[in-house]
């Protein structure tokens, strides 16, 4: 039996690093997170994966000033909450202080920084968490944040690791999720230099639908906006008979923060219950306001679990808000006169730069405003592509939940499924 000692300094920083950057996909993650808490309006991520990989987010934010560079990359060091007590309130996307320094720990790091009124820029270099290089440098207003050699020193980690184009889809779809949550944002994907996409800044998440899943799919999708209790629902989902072989297109967000909650999911699937069949997914892309004291977000590392004060009330609210949809506008006999074939060509819509130059396709209707009876109601089994992979992650500006508190509704029994487990590939988002 060997004795008990404690570990030195840089396996510490390893072992933690590996919750927080886990693949490219969160690493992309966090550093648009850290751009948008910087109030960036404008954000570009180069991803290249060729020649060992390498990430870089370059953002508009309001920099890091020169002499702070050092601490930003140490574990524990954050500008977003300064005691526990803030965690109660905590409205921006990073608050734990090791994001930077996780990233660092397993990779080269490059972070060059230069706020609005500063002269010139400051440039930090780490490499497996060794600040190596520290000085100024000529750059614009905003931050740049380059990671190449990632998990270089990890091969553990680097086993465990998709193929390269899976690891770029995961990335990718984070991205569109970021940008769901964020429509005001600017967000570029470039991919070894080729532009992926280039989501300009619309008004409102209608617009952003369009440029995420195309004109046909946003325009059959139905908006939905409920209240209950303190809690509020806002979004767009499928309409019913319109479903997809994964999860890729159903982003749920808390906050602004996206969640990877199996409470809301189940709730969202349960809402949906009758109108799939097994192994089928909405798109939907559903925000919940709850006040901030109401919600604990410091419960996974990577801050994709939240714990809801009251999660039976969530789940119930989401159930029953989902179902009035699905039975109104959303029901196969709502308002967009969906044709058995229209649901079935919009159950193969693939998001991506693929579709990015395509025409849009325009939605059938009967050209009279009357909607036409589908054949089913049930969305047939996907004769097109089935997703190979699955999805990332997202979040936006955070209204305060607690001033819109609503009108008190009757509510339904909750019989959620318990069968409705996560896909999988969800849970290989972080
Ligand atoms: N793009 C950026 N623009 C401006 N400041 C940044 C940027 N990225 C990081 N920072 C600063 O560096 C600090 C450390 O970033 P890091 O991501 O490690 O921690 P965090 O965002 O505070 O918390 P978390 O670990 O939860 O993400 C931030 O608190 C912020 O002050
Ligand atoms: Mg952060």
């Amino acid at each position: 039996m060997r004795s008990i000692e404690l570990l030195s300094e840089p396996v510490i920083a390893g072992i933690a690093a590996g919750e927080v950057a886990e693949r490219p996909a969160s690493v992309v993650k966090e550093l648009v997170e850290n751009s948008l808490d910087a109030g960036a309006v404008r954000v570009t991520v180069e991803y290249d994966d060729a020649d060992g990989g390498r990430i870089v987010v370059t953002d508009d934010g309001h920099g890091i000033a020169g002499d702070e560079l050092e601490l930003a990359i140490r574990p524990h060091a954050t500008s977003k909450i300064r005691d526990l007590s803030d965690l109660d309130g905590v409205c921006s996307f990073g608050f734990r202080g090791e994001a930077l320094a996780s990233i660092g720990a397993v990779s080269k790091l490059e972070l060059v920084s230069r706020r609005r009124l500063d002269e010139a820029g400051a440039v930090i270099r780490v490499e497996g968490g060794n600040v190596v290089d520290v000085g100024a440098v000529g750059a614009r207003p905003g931050t740049r944040v380059t990671v190449s050699d990632l998990f270089g020193s990890v091969p553990a980690r680097r086993k465990f690791l998709k193929s390269a184009s899976a690891e770029y889809s995961l990335a990718a779809d984070n991205l569109r999720r970021i940008a769901l949550a964020n429509p005001g944002v600017h967000l570029r994907l470039l991919r070894n230099g080729r532009a992926a996409f280039d989501f300009g800044p619309v008004e409102n998440l209608a617009g952003r639908l369009r440029q995420v899943y195309g004109r046909e799919l946003a325009t059959a999708m139905v908006e939905i906006e409920a209240r209950h209790a303190g809690l509020v629902l806002t979004g767009s989902l499928s309409p019913a008979g319109v479903s997809f072989g994964s999860a890729k297109r159903l982003s749920l967000f808390v906050n602004g923060r996206w969640v990877h909650d199996r409470a809301l999911f189940r709730a969202l699937m349960e809402a949906y219950r009758t109108y799939l069949v097994r192994n089928r997914y909405p798109a939907a892309v559903l925000f919940l306001e709850v006040a901030p004291d109401r919600v604990d977000v410091n419960v996974h590392p990577a801050k994709a679990e939240v714990r809801f004060d009251d999660a039976e009330l969530v789940q119930r609210f989401v159930i029953e808000s989902v179902r009035d949809l699905l039975r109104g506008s959303a029901s196969p006999l709502g308002r967009w006169g969906l044709s058995a074939d229209d649901m079935e060509r919009l159950s193969r819509n693939v998001p991506g730069e693929r579709r990015r130059d395509a025409p849009a396709a325009r939605s059938r209707s009967d050209g009279r405003g009357v909607p036409r009876e589908p054949s089913s109601t049930h969305a047939r089994p996907a004769t097109g592509e089935e997703d190979a992979e699955l999805p990332g992650y997202r979040p936006t500006a955070v209204e305060d939940a607690g001033e819109r508190c609503a009108e008190e509704q009757s509510t339904l029994p909750l019989d959620a499924d318990p069968t409705a487990e996560l896909p999988d590939v969800l849970g290989q988002v972080f």
